[in-house]
């Protein structure tokens, strides 16, 4: 399915659409809708439970700064995009995007370079055709009007800041893992592809703090699985990360460690192992505070999207905060190092909206959600509205809702129809109350993938669904 059709779903049933479109709409920001909010947060409660799992701790920190915060982390003086404004129609762009647009592959650090970009390939303005020149740096952060505060472009900084009540808080014991989830604002010059690149967007951040190199063993990752990663030297492989820090192409255990969780983490959700690599930062590409940057991307509709950043951020944050704020931030004697896997929740969920969106043979559509990750765990429908059929699937509708919530009744139309619909929203499992229903107190239980049918005693479902979703998926198992 293309982008064009994701959107359409997620507008048309609920996942998610732009935001105040009564008055027009605002360029960047999005809405999630009934379905597509719950999506999100099993998605941030699948990536905690994954970091629970490493020993994390969770912190939720102001998403309002003092600019002091952001002076010291370099974001105040670093954190722009070279753009260009057109002197004709006065519309901006982001240079970068620019040159990809137009498939140049050179590339600018500074706006005198991209001036002489702009004149070397005699770059136009998409929108009315005049030439472009005199590009600018334009600061991604917002600013509270006349005050020196400012939106956090990452949540990475509130973790930071609290390094010492943090260390107070773990005894001083490193490896320390620290993870927040949050709001991120960015003044993106031109947001696209609507979960894509927003000016409000949510991160899963995590910063692991740690003092030696031996903090994260290889041997624990040496059976993980290969998986692609491109080189910035252009070097495609597929390999383990444990191959890939025994050969030297990624630097640090923490980096090949966190590399292989990040994997992991993102096939659990149901992206296609195939669709995803690691992609390595030339030096240029870098952010200021990175020593080595490995983006996770995901294939969707012809192009790869960064959804995960992998930094060693080394012990940059940290040693500014310290200088900044005359605070010690060493343990033993030694300021700690940082790895940061940054996980874009939206990027997330919009890849696994366009991964698993598919056509079956006869024409419906089906959103292959794995069961973790659906909002809608069952629907109850009866076979007809009559006989008593309806009065008793509602009966039953009620009693599953008191043990599982996230649940839907429906009995308009054919049951094809009620079959199709909660296909396309990627609900599991579809329970079907009949005529045999009335005779034995079975009801049948259709999965999604398969169509799959079994018929089960409603009170052994009833049961079953305490332990959703093993206990259903462990039922089509042949
Ligand atoms: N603390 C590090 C950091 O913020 P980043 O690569 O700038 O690194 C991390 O951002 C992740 O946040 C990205 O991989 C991406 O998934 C997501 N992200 C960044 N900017 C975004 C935007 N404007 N809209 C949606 N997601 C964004």
């Amino acid at each position: 399915m293309t982008f064009e059709d994701v959107v359409e779903l997620s507008k048309r049933r609920g996942f998610f659409w732009p935001s105040y479109s009564i008055y027009g709409g605002s360029s960047g920001f999005y809405d999630y809708g009934p379905l597509g909010s719950v999506m999100k947060d099993n998605i941030i409660n699948a990536w905690k439970r994954a970091y629970a799992a490493e020993g994390a701790v969770f912190v939720d920190t102001p998403v309002i700064s003092p600019g002091e915060v952001f002076r010291a982390s370099g974001h105040l003086e670093k954190f722009s995009d070279i753009a260009v404004k057109c002197s004709n129609c006065k519309t901006a762009y982001k240079f970068e995007s620019l040159l990809k647009n137009l498939d140049i592959k050179e590339m600018a650090e500074n706006t005198d370079q991209a001036d002489s970009i702009l004149l070397k390939y005699r770059i136009k303005c998409p929108k009315c055709g005049s030439p472009l020149n005199n590009s600018y740096n334009f600061n991604l952060m917002f600013r509270i009007e006349n005050e020196f505060l400012y939106l956090r472009p990452e949540t990475a900084q509130g973790i930071f800041v609290n390094f010492k009540n943090l260390l107070n808080y773990s005894r001083s014991v490193l490896p320390l893992i620290v993870c927040q989830v949050g709001k991120g604002f960015r003044n993106e010059i031109s947001p696209r592809q609507a979960l894509i690149r927003m000016r409000e967007f949510t991160q899963a951040e995590v910063e692991v703090f740690y003092d030696n190199a031996d903090s994260f063993s290889p041997d624990s990752i040496k059976n993980g699985p290969a998986l692609n990663l491109l080189r910035n030297n252009g070097e495609s492989l597929n390999i383990s990360a444990f191959e890939a820090l025994s050969s030297g192409v990624v630097n640090s255990p923490a980096m090949a460690y966190f590399i292989n969780k990040t994997f992991m983490f993102l096939s659990s959700l149901g992206l296609d192992p195939a669709a995803i690599r690691a992609r390595e930062h030339s030096p240029e590409e870098r952010a200021h505070y990175s020593s080595e940057t490995w983006d996770f991307e995901f294939f969707m509709d012809s192009e790869w999207i960064e959804i995960v950043g992998i930094s060693d951020r080394n012990s940059y944050d940290l040693s500014r905060h310290r200088d900044a704020s005359g605070q010690d931030m060493s343990v033993n004697g030694s300021i700690p190092h940082v790895i940061e896997p940054s996980h874009g929740v939206d990027r997330i969920f919009l890849s696994i909206m366009n991964g698993c969106y598919y056509r079956r043979e006869n024409g419906y559509k089906v959103l292959k959600l794995r069961p973790e990750i659906s909002p809608v765990h069952f629907a109850v429908f009866p076979l007809q509205r009559k006989d008593g059929l309806d009065s008793t699937a509602r009966d039953m509708f009620t009693a599953l809702k008191a043990i599982d919530p996230f649940i839907f009744y429906d009995e308009s139309g054919t049951i094809g129809r009620r079959y199709a619909r909660q296909d396309e929203i990627g609900t599991s499992f579809c329970i079907t109350v009949d005529y045999q229903t009335r005779d034995d107190g079975t009801v049948t239980v259709r999965e999604r993938d398969s169509s799959k049918q079994k018929r089960v005693d409603f009170r052994v479902l009833l049961e079953m669904a305490r332990n959703y979703p093993a206990s259903f998926t462990a039922l089509f198992v042949e």
